[in-house]
């Protein structure tokens, strides 16, 4: 036994034979860390300390096998990767990717934002901004027509495609000029990418989006970030007009009243446990009430989802590479998205929040952003304050800390979950089905851990239910 031997601890966690207590997330955790294993031979009680992966590399399920080695950990590394692994599940967005030989030459062969990326990079800001009108007015020429669901599914990839591109690379040349001339030189992108989501939106409202059309379409783009962005942005459109429907034209509210207390209240009352359990009704959730979305408010918050991401700019070679999983850098896509916004263009407010507060999960510790360092801050300064509703529409109330979350980051939470473990490109994982993907959302993000909203989930859920049935 070498000196290094000696340091594993004789608490060590045996590695079970059946696979029990130790999982697929674990073993790429060990896999990636070169944590090292210690043998101990049954009959001579002869000690070895190898490499996990040494071993793997011989014989992929070496500790399965009935023999006379058993295999341990030490419960210190047993202890990291558990917290590892807490992390990453609670980041399904930014997992890293499995590492086998073929994906990944085949992953490099791709980049974030894609080939495409080159033809606008050569492009003056006014040739963009000009770029996004002619797209806007192919939009326009489809809302007069209709019927043509291949047309209006290829117009609404195209110009999502191309906007999520083109302020991608505005955005990072504004990151190197002070923030006034910042503001200059993104204002015809901001207004012209204003002007198309308008019309996306309008045209989303009229046309049931053929979910299979737009996957086709989106992967032409082999870009994988901004084949996230595109889906991200029209299916959180797709979805905030299925709400709209939903809340002004059936007696859902009503349904959801007669349901909430052995279907939510539990649920609702674990995040404002400072209120009597009677007191959490729905009006407690949602600020003011449940209704539609006003269709300003609407443009906003699609605008936020079309950029939501946009702070991965700097970090593309991170968040498309090998690099081991990091949590700051993943955090500073946050970070930077949100201050970006704020003070390099004159996005509205409700853009900047939901880029800022995507990924605050009603607090969980997996989850990171502005709004829980605000919140934090507040508090101290302010003990005896409370949050009086979940989730608010406006602005105001979610600055001045009157309630948790902040409407379109909670459905963007969603999208963005859903569009993670659904996405053909991961390699880390095989892409779920629609399905499967709700049934593990409800699991681990709503029954297990309250991350997401409980009623929003629900109503995403018919949603995916209802296109799919559509499709058969
Ligand atoms: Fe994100
Ligand atoms: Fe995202």
């Amino acid at each position: 036994m070498s000196k290094s031997d000696e340091k594993i601890p004789i608490d060590s966690v045996l590695l079970l034979p059946d696979g029990k207590g130790i999982n697929k997330a674990y073993i790429d955790i060990i896999l990636q860390e070169e944590i090292p294993v210690l043998c101990i031979n049954q009959n001579n009680k002869k000690k070895k300390l190898i490499s996990f992966k040494v071993l793997c590399d011989n014989n992929e399920n070496f500790w399965q096998q009935s023999g006379s080695w058993k295999y341990f950990l030490s419960s210190e590394d047993f202890g990291k990767i558990k917290e590892k692994s807490a992390v990453k599940t609670g980041d399904w967005e930014l997992e890293r990717p499995k590492k086998t030989a073929a994906a990944n030459k085949e992953k490099k062969a791709e980049k974030g934002y894609g080939d495409e990326l080159e033809k606008f990079a050569e492009m003056s800001v006014e040739d963009k901004a000009n770029h996004l009108a002619f797209d806007k007015s192919q939009l326009d020429m489809l809302l007069s027509k209709t019927g043509d669901d291949k047309a209006v599914a290829e117009a609404l990839v195209n110009s999502t495609k191309d906007a999520a591109l083109i302020n991608h690379l505005v955005f990072e040349e504004a990151l190197h000029v002070i923030d006034e001339e910042a503001k200059k030189l993104t204002q015809s992108i901001v207004d012209n990418t204003h002007e198309m989501v308008k019309s996306s939106v309008q045209l989303m409202s009229e046309e049931f989006l053929n979910n299979n059309l737009m996957n086709t379409l989106v992967e032409k783009s082999n870009g994988t970030i901004v084949q996230h962005m595109t889906r991200v942005f029209l299916n959180g459109v797709a979805f905030l007009s299925y709400f709209n429907n939903l809340v002004s034209t059936s007696s859902a509210i009503q349904k959801l009243r007669i349901s909430f207390v052995d279907k939510y209240r539990k649920f609702y009352h674990s995040l404002l446990p400072g209120f009597p359990a009677d007191n959490i009704i729905l009006e407690r959730v949602f600020m003011g009430g449940m209704r539609a979305i006003p269709p300003d408010m609407l443009n906003k918050w699609s605008v936020g989802f079309l950029i939501h991401d946009i702070g991965k700019a700097s970090a593309v070679e991170y968040h498309e590479g090998e690099a081991t999983y990091d949590r700051d850098i993943v955090i500073e896509h946050v970070k930077l998205g949100y201050k970006s916004v704020m003070s390099k263009t004159n996005y509205p407010i409700e853009a900047s929040l939901i880029t800022g507060y995507h990924h605050e999960y009603y607090g969980d510790p997996s989850g990171y952003g502005y709004f829980r360092a605000y919140l934090k801050q507040f508090k101290k300064q302010n003990p005896e304050a409370k949050q009086e509703y979940c989730i608010t529409y406006d602005v105001n109330p979610i600055m001045d800390f009157k309630a948790l979350a902040y409407f379109p980051a909670k459905v963007l939470e969603i999208i963005d979950v859903y569009d993670s473990v659904t996405d053909p490109n991961r390699v880390y994982h095989d892409a779920m089905t629609p399905k499967e993907a709700l049934v593990m959302m409800r699991e681990e993000f709503i029954e297990k851990h309250h991350k997401l909203d409980a009623i929003l989930f629900d109503i995403f859920a018919d949603f995916i239910s209802e296109k799919q049935k559509a499709l058969k």
